[in-house]
């Protein structure tokens, strides 16, 4: 991932970088760099950690810089590997994996040229530097580089003897934009945005020379192109924590409304053409990655329940080399909170080059995402802040059951309606304050274990996900009918089992499960609409959640598994909004 900045124009470069690169950090936290030319010659502050920990740079002299915040792909998370790097007169800042990086710096160092680093990124900073050093061409430096390089990146160049900032894409995002204040290069547009800038989305390929006042854009041959201009708006203001003293307890306070925002009347005149494509499915292929892939598993028992569809769920990461099977009438849906996951993306682009129609998931318009699909139905969860996704699973619920029902009607058969949902997860959300009260028995885990039958283990594998995240602790979401075969022999008195039984018809056969674990010593947590299964001598503390139709279910169940997450990582001293080594946006494969 890592974001990157660059600016030149009538302020001083470093407070400028600084503030774009606060709002890139949710792309990465590990490290974060400016670099600034003053006097013909380069300033770099760069530390480890968030860029707050550069507040001493913005006194910097210096126009135009360049900047960057980080997730270590190569190399660990040091000082020593922050950018930007410089190599003679250049000075870099990368976003991708340059695949060739080992072999490239091999022949680098075979020159005499020594690194600094160990990152991918710094073989570009050479390749560059040497082009730049042997004819005093900057864009002709960055595109000579590009042509050596395997990979993903977008680059942001400086020269220390030219007033100019150099820019190259290929597949990971890069807009540059032009306004009275100077012109700018970021990975993403809240980085640059305000009124009266214009804004231009670079493609796999191109390059973009900024000079004072000008962006001009060229094609991977160097001929000039032109690409679509976006009038910028204000940003909006971001959202703050408002009562909560976390993002990510505000945006699970925020579950209900992104349910009702988000759950779309497929019956409207705007999904006509959504519908007619639903008329020919038979079959339906989710592609999506950890939360968003979860929600594909909880469509995938909703659609073949009512709508008899046969429906997959891939993983996209491993869907895009997998030489996936693309039936004629498949219909692939791509769920993305972001919209620029690149597996995801590349999962997306794979399906429809096999001949499937795409519908886009996203929670953000104008995402990458949407530029690849035939229909986008959008999730209006809000923006989420906090780097796990909570309300923005919920809200593809929402959209994804829908879609499950609208099959259901076209294929002529019965699904239950879903408008009660929102309610519902009100009252999910008040009856969850308990969970606060379990965290005792997680904090001296040595692991988890999350149990569910059918639509219940699609919650309790989310419920799981959440808790590893921000509380590191080790935990596993489980069929409950699958632990004896095996993985039983883990469970101890210190592991914790959280167990997710809303399907009366499955209930029984889950508690046999809470019989077994409890039996071994585990402290057993339930969440339930059933009221005796809660009575039950083996459950030491349940959340009683109103009933619903079970493939509807994991809406609602998961809300106290995502309460019990925060409140665990509350609990262990974890900061639940910035879990490490993680970040929001993974565009990096
Ligand atoms: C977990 C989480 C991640 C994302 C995944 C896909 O809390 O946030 O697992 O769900 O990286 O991201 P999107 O949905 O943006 O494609």
């Amino acid at each position: 991932m890592c974001g990157i900045v660059g600016y030149l124009g009538e302020e001083r470069a470093a407070p400028v970088l600084l503030d774009g690169l606060e709002k890139l950090e949710y792309r990465g936290y590990d490290s974060a760099g400016i670099c600034v030319v003053n006097g013909g010659k380069f300033f770099v502050v760069r530390k480890k950690g968030r860029v707050k920990e550069l507040a001493g740079a913005r006194a910097l002299e210096g126009n135009p810089g360049i900047g960057h915040t980080r997730w270590a792909t190569h190399g660990a998370p040091s000082e020593r590997n922050a950018h930007p790097h410089v190599f003679g007169k250049i000075s870099l800042v990368h976003n991708g994996i340059i695949e060739n990086a080992a072999c490239l710096r091999a022949q680098c160092e075979a020159r005499g040229e020594v690194f600094s680093s160990d990152t991918d990124s710094e073989v570009a900073a050479h390749l560059i530097g040497r082009f730049y050093g042997e004819k005093g061409d900057l864009l002709g430096a960055v595109s000579a580089a590009a042509e050596l390089l395997a990979g993903s990146y977008a680059f942001a160049v400086l020269a220390e003897d030219k007033e100019e900032i150099v820019c190259a894409r290929m597949r990971s995002p890069l807009i540059v934009a032009c306004g009275p204040d100077g012109v700018f290069a970021a990975s993403d547009v809240p980085a640059v945005a305000k009124a009266g800038r214009v804004a231009y989305v670079l493609e796999d390929g191109d390059f973009a020379r900024l000079t004072r006042g000008k962006i001009e854009l060229f094609d991977g041959a160097l001929r000039p192109v032109v690409r679509e201009a976006v009038a910028l708006e204000e940003e909006e203001v971001s959202p703050g924590k408002g009562e909560f003293r976390h993002f990510m307890r505000k945006e699970i306070s925020e579950v209900p409304a992104a349910v009702l925002n988000s759950l779309p009347d497929l019956s409207k005149p705007e999904f006509s053409e959504v519908c007619k494509v639903l008329c020919q499915t038979k079959y339906l292929h989710i592609v999506a990655c950890g939360t968003a892939y979860h929600s594909g598993l909880c469509m995938k028992h909703a659609a073949e329940k009512f709508a008899r569809v046969p429906t997959e769920v891939f993983v996209a990461s491993e869907y895009r080399y997998a030489d996936p099977i693309v039936p004629p009438g498949t219909l692939t849906i791509a769920v993305s909170q972001s919209g620029e996951t690149a597996d995801t993306l590349a999962a997306a682009a794979l399906a429809k080059s096999r001949g499937s129609v795409l519908i886009a998931v996203t929670n953000v318009a104008h995402s990458s995402l949407t530029r690849v699909a035939d229909f986008v139905l959008p999730t209006h969860a809000g923006r989420e802040i906090a780097v796990a996704a909570t309300k923005s699973f919920n809200a593809q619920l929402a959209v994804l059951y829908a879609l499950a029902v609208q099959l259901a009607k076209t294929a002529k058969c019965c699904a239950p309606p879903l408008a009660g949902l929102p309610v519902l997860a009100r009252e999910t959300l008040a009856a969850s304050a308990g969970v606060a009260s379990w965290t005792p028995y997680f904090q001296g885990a040595r692991s988890v274990f999350f149990l569910g039958r059918g639509a219940d283990h699609c919650a309790a594998l989310e419920g799981s996900l959440k808790l590893k995240e921000i509380s590191y602790l080790p935990s596993e979401g489980y069929a409950a009918g699958e632990l004896k075969h095996g993985t039983l022999a883990l469970v101890d008195g210190r592991t914790p089992v959280v167990a997710v039984a809303c399907d009366e018809a499955l209930a029984d056969k889950t508690m046999n499960a809470v019989h077994e674990v409890y039996a071994r010593g585990a402290a057993v947590f339930l969440v339930t609409p059933f009221s005796a299964l809660a009575q039950a001598k083996e459950v030491t503390a349940s959340v009683l959640i109103p009933r619903c139709e079970p493939a509807f279910s994991p809406i609602l169940s998961v809300i106290p598994l995502q309460l019990l997450a925060y409140h665990v990582a509350l609990a262990l001293g974890k900061d639940p909004d910035k879990p490490r080594n993680l970040a929001k946006s993974v565009t990096v494969e």
